[in-house]
């Protein structure tokens, strides 16, 4: 089968009928009825399906996992935050290290709930402290942001703050950690030789076809994360929410999917591989992105470039793994090619799921307005504008967190 991907289609009469598979019927046929059975039949058949089917298999946490708090200012922001600075290494000092941003309110007493959530451009991106530590890692190009020649420079300090709002995320009272995505895999695709891919080589040659790609990668690198916050006293473990944009929103939801310490999640304009449904095909579709990306997902997953109906799963299945979880879909009315819509509805679909577990679940059938968020035990906004994390989206994100924790 050939795909015409330059054809994108962004027509709502255009999108093909579908069916997709029910959440709540596991693979004998049985209905699930009851949240015992999901929890010990369906759910794991669900993470299986992703595992082999989309974002392939991650090691467990390494034997050798070790963490030094590197950076402490306990008068960060001119007294605002703590900031700390942790370095993760995943297989001795000698191997790959991801290097952890932590700001923590100074105002309240109590261990502060936290945003976990990885970065673009490197932690020094987030804000213009200086106290950020620069990375020598390899950057994405990107002039806008200062980036030139993969460096990172002081071009680039704090170019992306308007997506982390720290002093307000610190203010309401949240910590805020982050990392570069950059330092668990570099975003190109050079055969899964360099970030940690290369630390758990496959036997014999070729890599199995549910061997895991770059999201997985970043995905196990939030666990590690949290492998690191769950012996930090100044946050609270209970409430860690996992957050991500785009790739890193797709990102977000494996995390939280896979790893139940996540106390919430949030899917930022996660689009394709993230929350929007595969079957609409709207926007970026899965051959688009399996081309575009071939580094990103398991290679099982290029079996249904242009087969879309073929998955054993959809999207909407990804966000039940996050139930009763409390879970959040943003979406953006400009940013069409994460399919805004087919977002919304993977959230609906999940929604069986959530009630089936005894929450509410999420408080509407159809679409909301732009700028009027639902704020269910499944959170939903869309706002006007592009493809971008605001500080509309931010306060948001808070007020739901405020009522969910
Ligand atoms: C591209 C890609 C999307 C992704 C986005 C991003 O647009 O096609 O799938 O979400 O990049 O990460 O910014």
């Amino acid at each position: 089968m050939t795909s015409n991907l330059s054809i994108v289609n962004y027509d709502e009469a255009k999108v093909p009928a579908y069916t997709l598979p029910d959440p709540l019927i596991c693979a004998d046929g049985a209905s699930v009825t009851d949240a015992e059975q999901w929890l010990t039949v369906r759910r794991p058949e669900i993470l299986t399906l992703f595992e082999e089917h989309v974002y392939g298999r991650a090691p467990a946490r390494p034997a050798d996992l070790a963490w030094e708090v590197t950076s402490e200012d306990r008068e960060a922001l001119a007294g605002l935050a703590t900031r700390k600075e942790v370095a993760i290494w995943f297989a001795g000092r000698e191997g790959p290290r991801m290097d952890l941003l932590l700001y923590l309110p100074n105002h309240t007493m109590a261990p502060a709930p936290l945003f976990l959530g990885l970065n673009f451009y490197g932690n020094h991106t987030v804000h213009r402290d200086r106290g950020i530590t620069l990375s020598t890692q390899w950057m994405r190009d990107n002039e806008a942001y200062g980036v030139r020649d993969h460096r990172a420079t002081e071009a680039s300090r704090g170019f992306g703050a308007g997506a982390w709002q720290v002093a307000r995320v610190v203010t309401r009272g949240y910590g805020l950690a982050t990392a570069y995505y950059g330092d668990l895999d570099p975003d190109y695709d050079d055969g899964f030789r360099n970030g940690v891919h290369a630390l758990y080589p496959s036997d014999g040659g070729e890599r199995p076809g549910d061997a895991w790609g770059a999201i997985g990668a970043w995905a196990w690198g939030l666990s590690r994360a949290m492998d690191y916050i769950e012996t930090d006293a100044d946050v609270d473990d209970r409430r860690v929410a996992v957050m991500g944009h785009s790739r890193l929103g797709k990102t977000a939801l494996w995390a939280g999917a896979q790893d139940e310490r996540f106390a919430a999640v949030l899917a930022v304009q996660s689009g394709c591989g993230g929350a929007a449904l595969s079957r609409r095909r709207f926007g970026e579709t899965v051959a688009a992105i399996n081309t575009t990306f071939p580094h990103w997902f398991c290679r099982n997953f290029c079996q249904y470039n242009d087969r879309e109906e073929a998955l054993p799963v959809d999207q909407h299945m990804l966000l039940t793994l996050v139930a009763p979880r409390p879970l959040y879909v943003s979406s953006a009315a400009g940013d069409r090619w994460a399919d805004p819509r087919g977002e919304f509805l993977a959230a609906r679909h999940a929604h069986p799921v959530y009630t089936l577990l005894g929450t509410e679940g999420l408080a509407a059938d159809d679409m909301p307005q732009l700028n009027q968020p639902v704020m269910g035990v499944i959170g939903y906004h869309i706002r006007p504008g592009e493809h971008a994390v605001t500080a509309y989206d931010w306060e948001r994100y808070m007020d739901w967190a405020d009522s969910r924790f």
